[in-house]
């Protein structure tokens, strides 16, 4: 249904041979009592002109107007440029015809027609109140819409931080299983150690309580003696001291890094506090290949070509980790046996790292994804997917960049380049 029909005033329309005499009477009948103006319309039905009480004002006021006009037909002085809006247009098309056409003061009424064929007047007035009765209901909508947009925009915001959040959680969860994994593993040596020495000091007791006995023989000192023999045979002491060492060593470093991740974690969104120092990168690797060394021993070979580079400004555990998640990841492609070649060399404007495996390699539809969180081609359990994007966000932050290329079946070569500083004047030694 039309808005506009429910606008248009079932007002009579006049023919173009009625007098202004006719007109004007009419004008003061109750039924034109708001009338500005009314339609004049052909035996069609269709609207020729338009007619307004100013227009009749005008022609009376006139010296002997009533004589003179009243008798003489409309269509002599009626208005032909129609003011007439279709009855199926919107309220909106409607408003902006008349809003264009009305001239001040306001003079005339509208009329609405439908095809050209007369089907009402309407007051400008009315339709310019609906109007505007509209246009605040939609600005209520759209207020409402705004508000509505507002706290869903809010809600995104939200949850895209929570999955920014995830992601870090699981970034730092990542970094933390693998100095664990090591400690683990070292405190299990030394489990192992413990349980040995075990075996040792009681051989030793035996023997103790052999020797004091009243009643000892040589035979049972010389059995004493052999299961203390037997008893240490089993563990090489000396090199059980040494390693020993290497394994607290280890385990600190382990459980620094941890530590160090948990403020990185309180941290998180202040880069500028971490640890910047001037660092040696082929003391990283040395680092990071002595952290990596379970992972990587019996099936890789390490091949060392580390020149004399000069130190940068970084933050060392940062850089450490980037090279543990290269090596653990050559470690992870090389199915039995392989090499890990790691070179250092510097120019001008940066150090460089190479870190190349041969490995199983990458196939060129995932070489494009390897550095998107999550991306990972290895068994629920053993890969998050996160080190390679964790290293990539690492490398950008501290100015530098990360190549790659890879052939299936061949290996993958990682080339990190870091800027230089201005501290480039100190030189590390070449391992
Ligand atoms: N040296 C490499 N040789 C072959 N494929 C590699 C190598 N490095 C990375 N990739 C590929 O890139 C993927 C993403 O590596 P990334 O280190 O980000 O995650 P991941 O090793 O799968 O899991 P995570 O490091 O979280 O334990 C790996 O799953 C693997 O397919
Ligand atoms: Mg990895």
């Amino acid at each position: 249904m039309s808005v506009l029909r429910a606008f248009a005033a079932n007002i009579p329309c006049f023919k173009p041979t009625d007098t202004i005499n006719t007109v004007a009477d009419a004008f003061l009948s109750p039924v034109y009592k708001n009338c500005l103006s009314v339609a004049v319309v052909n035996e069609q039905q269709q609207v020729v002109g338009m007619i307004s009480r100013h227009q009749l004002n005008d022609i009376f006021l006139k010296k002997f107007g009533r004589d003179l006009f009243g008798e003489r037909v409309v269509s002599d002085f009626m208005r032909r440029d129609v003011l007439a809006v279709d009855v199926d247009c919107s309220l909106s098309t409607a408003a902006a015809f008349i809003s264009k056409h009305m001239v001040f003061p306001l003079s005339e009424d509208f009329v609405i027609t439908d095809e050209g064929f007369y089907v009402g007047m309407a007051a400008v007035l009315h339709l310019l109140s609906a109007m505007e009765k509209q246009i605040s209901q939609s600005s209520a909508d759209l207020n409402r819409a705004y508000q509505q947009l507002s706290s869903s925009q809010a809600q995104l915001v939200q949850s895209e931080k929570m999955a920014a959040l995830g992601q870090m959680v699981a970034g730092v969860a990542h970094e933390i299983n693998t100095p664990l994994g090591y400690v683990n593993n070292n405190i299990e040596m030394v489990r192992e150690f413990f349980a040995q020495m075990q075996f040792i000091v009681n051989a030793h007791e035996q023997l103790a309580n052999t020797l004091l006995a009243p009643n000892t023989s040589d035979i049972d000192v010389a059995e004493s003696l052999a299961a203390l023999d037997d008893a240490k045979s089993d563990m090489d002491l000396t090199q059980w001291f040494m390693d020993l060492d290497t394994l607290f060593n280890d385990t600190f470093y382990g459980v620094e890094q941890i530590s160090e991740l948990v403020t990185g974690l309180k941290d998180f969104s202040r880069v500028d506090q971490a640890v910047t120092d001037n660092v040696s990168l082929n003391d990283c690797i040395d680092n990071a290949l002595l952290i990596a060394r379970n992972t990587l021993k019996y099936k890789v070979e390490v091949i060392k070509r580390l020149e004399n580079i000069p130190k940068i400004r970084c933050t060392a555990s940062q850089i450490n980790q980037v090279l543990l998640n290269l090596f653990t990841n050559a470690s992870q492609a090389i199915k039995d046996k392989g090499y890990l070649l790691i070179k250092t060399w510097s120019d001008a404007s940066s150090v460089y790292v190479s870190v190349q495996d041969t490995g199983c390699g990458i196939s060129p539809e995932n070489l494009s994804r390897i550095f998107d969180p999550f991306f990972t081609t290895k068994p629920v359990g053993e890969g998050t997917g996160l080190g390679l994007s964790i290293t990539f966000k690492i490398i950008q932050q501290h100015g530098g960049s990360v190549r790659v290329v890879s052939e299936v079946g061949k290996g993958s070569r990682f080339v990190i380049a870091l800027p230089l500083n201005e501290v480039n004047d100190v030189y590390s030694a070449a391992a």
